[in-house]
C-alpha cells in the first residue's frame, strides 16, 4: 500500500530578480511501513523537499498524495487535520517550544496520548530524566531526541525526518535509528529520512539520492 505519492515537484524560489530552482520534476513513493533514506550534499533541495511534503511549503508544480489524498485539493482547515492525523515530522532545527517543559512538548500533538506509550518513547530515546526540563537545559542531540519524541506522539502513518540525527553521536544514532525502524514495524510507520550521512544507508530499505535538486538514481 502506498502512504505518499509525489509527481513531478518542482519548487522554484524567487527573490528579485533572481530565482533558484531548489527541485526539479521529484517524483516519488513510498510505500506502507517503508524506511527510505533521502541523501544529498548541503543545498540539493533536500529540507525544500521534505517542507513541501509536509504541508509546510507548496511546490511551484507538481502534486502529491497521502495515503491516497491530494492535500492540496483540501481546504486548508481539512489539510492541517490530515496532517496531524497522518504525519510526524522532525524539523533540522528542532523547533522546540522554550517556554515548555520536554514533556509538554512531546504530548502536543497529542494530549491525550497513553502513558505507556510515552514512557516507550522517553525510555528508548534515552531522554526519561529530562522529563520536566526545559529545552534550554538540553543538549542539542537531547533536545533533536524530544523533537523525535514529538513527531511519533501521535502515531503518525508517514514520518519525515530532515536530519534528525545530525546532531548526536555515532553510538546514540544507532540507538535512534534502531528505534525508529523498532517503531516502524510495530506501527507500520513509514518513514523519510534526510540525512548526509552515507554509513545510514544499510538501514534503509531503499535510498534516494538528491543533487542540484533533482533525483539521480530511481
Ligand atoms: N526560503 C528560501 N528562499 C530562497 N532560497 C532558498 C530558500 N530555502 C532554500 N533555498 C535554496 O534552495 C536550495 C536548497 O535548499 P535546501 O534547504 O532544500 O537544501 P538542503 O539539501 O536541505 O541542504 P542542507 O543539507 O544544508 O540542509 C539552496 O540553494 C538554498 O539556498
Ligand atoms: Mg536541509
Amino acid at each position: 500500500m502506498e502512504i505518499l505519492r509525489a509527481e513531478n515537484l518542482s519548487k522554484v524560489y524567487r527573490q528579485n530578480t533572481v530565482s533558484l530552482q531548489a527541485l526539479r520534476n521529484v517524483s516519488l513513493t513510498v510505500q506502507k511501513g517503508e524506511f527510505v533514506a533521502i541523501l544529498g550534499r548541503s543545498g540539493s533541495g533536500k529540507s525544500t523537499l521534505l517542507n513541501i511534503l509536509a504541508g509546510l511549503d507548496c511546490p511551484t508544480e507538481g502534486k502529491f498524495c497521502i495515503d491516497g489524498v491530494d492535500l492540496f485539493q483540501l481546504s486548508e482547515e481539512k489539510r492541517t487535520l490530515l496532517r496531524r492525523e497522518k504525519v510526524g515530522f522532525v524539523f533540522q532545527s528542532y523547533e522546540l517550544l522554550p517556554s515548555l517543559s520536554v514533556m509538554k512538548n512531546i504530548r502536543l500533538p497529542e494530549l491525550t496520548a497513553d502513558d505507556d506509550y510515552v514512557k516507550e518513547l522517553l525510555d528508548a530515546l534515552g531522554i526519561g530524566q529530562y522529563e520536566r526540563c526545559y529545552p534550554d537545559q538540553l543538549s542539542g542531540g537531547e533536545q533533536q531526541r524530544a523533537a523525535i519524541a514529538r513527531a511519533l506522539i501521535n502515531h503518525p502513518s508517514l514520518l519525515l525526518a530532515d536530519e534528525p540525527t545530525g546532531n548526536l553521536d555515532s553510538k546514540t544514532e544507532r540507538t535512534v535509528i534502531e528505534l525508529l525502524k523498532k517503531l516502524a514495524a510495530k506501527y507500520g510507520t513509514s518513514i523519510l529520512l534526510v540525512t548526509h550521512n552515507e554509513s545510514l544507508i544499510k538501514d534503509a530499505d531503499r535510498v534516494i539520492r538528491l543533487e542540484d535538486g533533482e533525483i539521480v538514481n530511481g
